[in-house]
């Protein structure tokens, strides 16, 4: 069976629990979006980075998953620091995973990690060089232009709704010649180059992650960075290293929509928000690969000076 038959055949299994029409058309602004993960950072502590706080993929280069891989990304972003460094922005923190680890090997450089108000984001034990802010990665107003030495965000941009708008924001608060660094699912292909279940498979699988469709092509976010005042702008695909992270979560969904019984009890205890994950943990493998729907980026700009 080639990777379009395999995915319908799965998405007809969802379709009889999780309505695609209703998903699709549900919202994936800010205030539904801290919700999603309100609801569902329990599910992604215990069960997707067990205990590690970690809410994305794990880099693996040698085709096995293993724990430590989630902390890949931020390894990359401590192979940028150097001596002259000394304030980092994460936005999108999340369980702040990333910046804890970055915070506790350089004591002397300040950290400061942002995420949406609603969603405990305050409650993270985080080391003293730290600072949690609540906001929105579009109104970084609390902050002074040219303020930062690198500003990353890991799986975060995604949610942008408006991402000329953020990486401009992004942009002002960092100082010329600084980095930003984004990892995350992009389109490779054009929406118009798209058949029209590949741009419906792309937005059913976003939608159950509360991540918009919107402005998900590579090409334009490549256009947008340019436009908002960065150069060398370095894109490499990592779609292979995330690859043992998607097929571990194909196995746990897998075995949630194939046991039904189980899947109802669970559909029934726990909140939507917090199981219709699954339906992106089922998909990915597919979309990832057989059909290039999807595409895992590291995305590296500098500030023009
Ligand atoms: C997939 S999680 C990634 C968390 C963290 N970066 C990590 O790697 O573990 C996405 C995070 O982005 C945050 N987020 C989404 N939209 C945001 C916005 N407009 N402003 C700030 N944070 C946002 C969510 O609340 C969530 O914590």
């Amino acid at each position: 069976m080639d990777a379009e038959q395999e995915l319908k055949k799965r998405i007809d299994i969802i379709n009889r629990y999780y309505n695609v029409d209703k998903l699709l058309s549900e919202k994936t602004d800010k205030k539904a979006v801290a919700k999603y993960y309100r609801k569902s950072d329990f599910f992604y502590n215990l069960i997707h980075s067990r205990g590690g706080g970690n809410i994305h993929m794990g880099l693996s280069d040698d085709g096995t998953f293993r724990k430590d891989d989630f902390l890949e990304q931020a390894r990359f972003i401590d192979g940028l620091i150097n001596d002259k460094t000394e304030k980092v922005l994460e936005v999108g923190a999340g369980k702040v995973a990333n910046s804890k680890y970055l915070a506790m090997k350089h004591p002397s450089i300040s950290f400061t990690a942002l995420d949406l108000p609603h969603r405990s984001f305050k409650k993270n034990k985080v080391p003293a060089n730290i600072t949690l802010c609540e906001g929105d990665f579009n109104d970084l107003s609390d902050f002074e232009e040219g303020s930062f030495d690198f500003v990353f965000g890991v799986e975060t941009i995604c949610h942008s709704e408006d991402k000329s708008r953020t990486i401009k924001e992004l942009s002002r608060v960092l100082k010329p010649g600084g980095k930003l660094i984004i990892f995350d699912v992009y389109e490779p292909k054009p929406r118009k180059k798209m058949t029209d279940f590949e741009k419906r498979v792309s937005s059913f699988t976003l939608a159950s992650m509360r991540v918009t469709d919107v402005g998900q092509y590579i090409g334009d976010m490549k256009k947008i960075l340019a436009k908002s005042g960065f150069s060398q702008i370095e894109v490499t695909d990592l779609t292979k290293q995330i690859r043992p992270s998607l097929l571990r979560l194909e196995r746990l969904s897998g075995y949630y929509f194939n046991h039904p019984a189980l899947l109802r009890f669970l559909k029934a205890t726990i909140p939507r928000d917090a199981t219709m994950n699954s339906i992106a943990g089922w998909l990915m493998p597919l979309t990832f690969d057989g059909r290039n729907i999807h595409q895992y980026n590291r995305i590296v700009g500098t500030k023009k000076l």
